[in-house]
């Protein structure tokens, strides 16, 4: 196996737990990421017809694309596979058919190319976009939004995550998708809701606010859920549309601050005050309102605020690269038996306490 020298290390990155076939070069030097290329392939077409993510299409689209997409990856960085010190993949959680597709390939090429290889949790790689491109040091607190995912954790390091509340519902991204569907939008509903929203009123309609009474950070989405529901059928003009839609976005961006500014009380008093930084990232930390709504709460809280570029917030693999480098340089590396995952909890002893803390989507989505 190929000697893995300090600094800097070039890691190959695969993502293909969900409906992207991603691939990206990622040099660390130093605790600092350059993201040397990054190509995502989507599979919106093949999915829209359904409304959502079908399985069976998405791995068999993965395999169909994987070849490509690392060509153009190693090609757009200027790399050879000789030039890589390791190959990092999503082990999960996700779609098993697709994470397995990534995961082998990258198996393959660790295998033929000696290179030491990481399974990566797709949350770890979430959890650390931010520090792709701006400076977010550890420790951090960090809102994780996504589609299957909406949790608080504690992120000490690459490994060392404590969940400080998750949603006992649906995650936002999935409540964004469901109400989207409701009003007529196509797959994938959150940036096309926010696009609606742009033209709406959020004070046109009032929606519910869910869990005030309690002090934990936790989050719930339902009840918001079947109130736009409900709302939407009721709907006759496109101004009505625009307003629900602005409703629906300024109610989660509300919570999800609500929630956050719970969580920066809890994480000051725990630290003492030091190390103020807040960092959300996930798909739903593309939404402008909910990125400003956070910036605001993160700054009346005396926290510094960070979020990736939007293109590092969805799914990609230059987030994968990066855990992939960042364990590597820990020498936390994989054997070649790393099984894929559907369900990995980041925080795996908060899980276990409290198992009705589920992913919304089942596992679905990562
Ligand atoms: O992180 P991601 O690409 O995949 C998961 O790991 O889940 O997040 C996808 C989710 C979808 O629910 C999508 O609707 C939502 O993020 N999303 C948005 C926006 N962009 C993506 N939601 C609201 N506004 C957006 N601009
Ligand atoms: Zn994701």
């Amino acid at each position: 196996m190929k000697h893995r020298s300090a600094s800097p290390l070039t890691v190959l990155g695969l993502e293909t737990s969900c409906d992207e076939t991603a691939a990206a070069v990622v040099r660390l030097t130093d605790g600092r990421a350059q993201v040397l290329s990054s190509i995502v392939a989507g599979q919106i077409e093949d999915h829209a017809p359904f409304g959502g993510v079908v399985p069976e299409i998405a791995a068999r689209a993965h395999v169909q694309a994987i070849d490509g997409v690392i060509v153009r990856a190693m090609a757009d960085a200027g790399v050879d596979f000789s030039g890589l010190d390791g190959v990092a993949a999503t082990a999960g959680p996700g779609l098993v058919g697709g994470v397995m597709v990534g995961l082998s390939f990258a198996k393959a090429v660790a295998l033929a190319r000696g290179l030491p290889l990481v399974a990566v949790n797709h949350l770890e790689g979430h959890a650390l976009s931010a520090r792709l491109a701006a400076e977010a040091p550890y420790p951090f607190l960090l809102l994780l939004v996504s589609g299957g995912h909406c949790q608080l954790l504690e992120v000490e390091g690459v490994g060392a995550c404590r969940r400080l509340g998750s949603t006992i519902d649906d995650a936002a991204g999935e409540a964004f998708d469901k109400i989207a569907k409701t009003l007529g939008l196509p797959y994938p509903g959150g940036p096309a809701l926010e696009r609606l929203a742009e033209a709406g009123d959020p004070d046109a309609f009032a929606l519910p606010r869910a869990l005030l009474g309690r002090k934990d950070c936790d989050f719930s989405f339902s009840g918001l859920k079947t109130a736009a529901a409900r709302l939407a059928e009721r709907l006759r003009t496109d101004q009505e549309r625009a307003d629900l839609a602005a409703a629906v976005q300024a109610a989660i961006a509300r919570q999800l601050a609500e929630r956050s500014d719970r969580a920066m009380a809890l994480y000051a008093q725990s630290t003492g005050g030091r190390n103020l930084r807040f960092v959300a990232a996930g798909g739903v930390a593309a939404n402008q309102a909910v990125r400003a709504a956070l910036r605001t709460t993160a700054r009346e809280r005396g926290f510094s605020f960070a979020a990736p570029a939007l293109a590092y917030c969805t799914d990609n693999a230059a987030m994968i690269a990066l855990a992939g480098a960042e364990r590597l340089a820990l020498g936390l590396v994989d054997g070649l038996d790393a099984p894929a995952r559907p369900r990995w909890p980041l925080d795996e002893a908060a899980a276990r306490d409290r198992p009705t803390h589920l992913a919304g989507r089942k596992g679905a989505k990562a």
